[in-house]
């Protein structure tokens, strides 16, 4: 099955799409109904594996039953109040998530990158109230090769060209160093108005850009000395999708401060929250920063449920052998056109060699013609990322999908 030969009921939704709809994504041709567990389903009743979950954001599984039953029940109850009112499950939540990753408060948002531009809005608080910086000097480090998310700030931190380009002007005061570069790091702090350096564990979007072991480390120690707010942006890596609650516990680091999104919903809503401790959150005072949709009492009651989910059943644990297995399988293939496996956890990718430019792609349709759902990333990455609730029988079943879907570009 290829686009063309795509049933009429799914061009019916694609043509929809691309008459009435901007044209700023790319998908797969695949047009999807229904989600339960690892399954999605199309509109012609096919069934298949989701190797992307949502860019990591469905960790426990398509329509969860459990933070789907807390989605009802809150929505049937209190929805919205905006924080002109005080509810009775913004608190509950505040003290549930600082509890569950040890920080003295949160701040909720909305969309992951309203989380990067909140965690940079105190960094630069903090360096003029704390700090010492100069008014309008300070300065955030970001990595090469970065991503996260759309707005004018966050593309100004981005070094590709499909992001930025034509986009400008762009926002003062960020510089970009190599990533997995600590020499670079504290050659870039001896700049005493740096405020804050934002970095992934793994950078995600890259194609799954593992840095070396101990970079981490590393970079808390830098960060520690040159007092420099390192803030990490696990918004893809955190919540057990590479086998630890976040990517910063393989290293045992804590950042200053947390960016969390995408999984903390399951799915099903977006939520986001920047987590850090007094000295760095209460730099900004009332008034001075909000989201109408922030903290929202539908968005706190999903939130606790998902996190609740990811512990009851060791969804980091199962990331971790899962993933193992995965590409233990992979590698076992021993395909030409594997270039490279690499991963942490359930978050992987392979990257494809072969003189056809669009020999990715098209091994992603393939791959969905198989029964395999996945996104090829900055040409030639595909990036292997299923929901964590994926059993063995089921990496087994896909290895297979994946070996089979090999065969038809060698
Ligand atoms: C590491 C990282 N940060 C931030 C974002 C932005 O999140 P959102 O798309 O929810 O704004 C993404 C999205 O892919 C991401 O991968």
């Amino acid at each position: 099955m290829t686009t063309s030969t795509l049933s009429d009921k799914s061009n019916f939704y694609l043509e929809l799409e691309d008459k009435f709809g901007a044209h700023n994504y790319h998908p797969l041709p695949v047009v999807l109904k229904e989600g339960k567990g690892v399954y999605l389903t199309d509109v012609d009743g096919k069934k298949y594996y989701d190797f992307l979950s949502g860019y990591s954001a469905v960790n426990q599984g398509h329509c969860h039953p459990a933070i789907i039953d807390a989605l009802i029940n809150q929505a049937q109850t209190l929805t919205l109040t905006s924080r002109a009112f005080h509810n009775n499950i913004l608190g509950e939540y505040e003290k549930y998530i600082t509890e569950f990753f040890g920080f003295d408060k949160v701040l909720p948002m909305n969309t992951g990158v309203e989380g990067g531009e909140t965690a940079i809005k105190l960094a630069r608080r903090w360096a003029y109230t704390h700090k010492g910086v100069p008014e309008n000097k300070a300065k955030i480090i970001f990595a090469e090769g970065n991503f996260w998310g759309r707005t004018l700030a966050a593309i100004s931190a981005s070094t590709d060209p499909s992001s930025y380009k034509n986009f400008g002007p762009f926002m003062p005061g960020f510089a970009n160093i190599p990533y997995n570069d600590t020499v670079a790091l504290e050659a870039a702090l001896q700049d005493s108005n740096v405020a804050a350096f934002m970095v992934e564990p793994i950078q995600g979007e890259a194609g799954v850009v593992i840095p070396d072991e101990g970079y981490l480390l590393k970079v808390r120690e830098l960060c520690t000395k040159y007092n420099v707010l390192f803030i990490a942006d696990e918004i893809q890596t955190g919540l057990c999708r590479t086998g630890k609650v976040l990517a910063c516990d393989h290293e045992a680091v804590k950042p200053d401060i947390l960016i969390l999104g995408k999984a903390l919903s399951g799915g099903t809503m977006p939520v986001a929250a920047i987590l850090a401790n007094d000295e760095v959150m209460l730099t900004i005072k009332p008034g001075e920063h909000g989201s109408t949709y922030g903290g929202n009492p539908l968005a706190c009651a999903v939130a606790i449920a998902s996190l609740k989910v990811l512990k009851e059943e060791k969804l980091a644990e199962n990331a971790e052998s899962m993933g193992i297995l995965l590409r233990e399988g992979l590698s076992k293939l021993n395909s030409p056109l594997i270039k490279t496996i690499r991963g942490k956890g359930l978050l992987n990718a392979i990257v494809i060699e072969h003189e056809n430019p669009d020999a990715s792609w098209d091994l992603c349709l393939a791959l969905r013609d198989n029964g395999l759902l996945a996104k090829p990333t900055h040409g030639d990455k595909i990036r292997f990322a299923p929901p964590l609730v994926i059993t063995k029988e089921q990496i087994f079943e896909c290895v297979d999908i994946i070996a089979r879907s090999l065969k038809t570009l060698e």
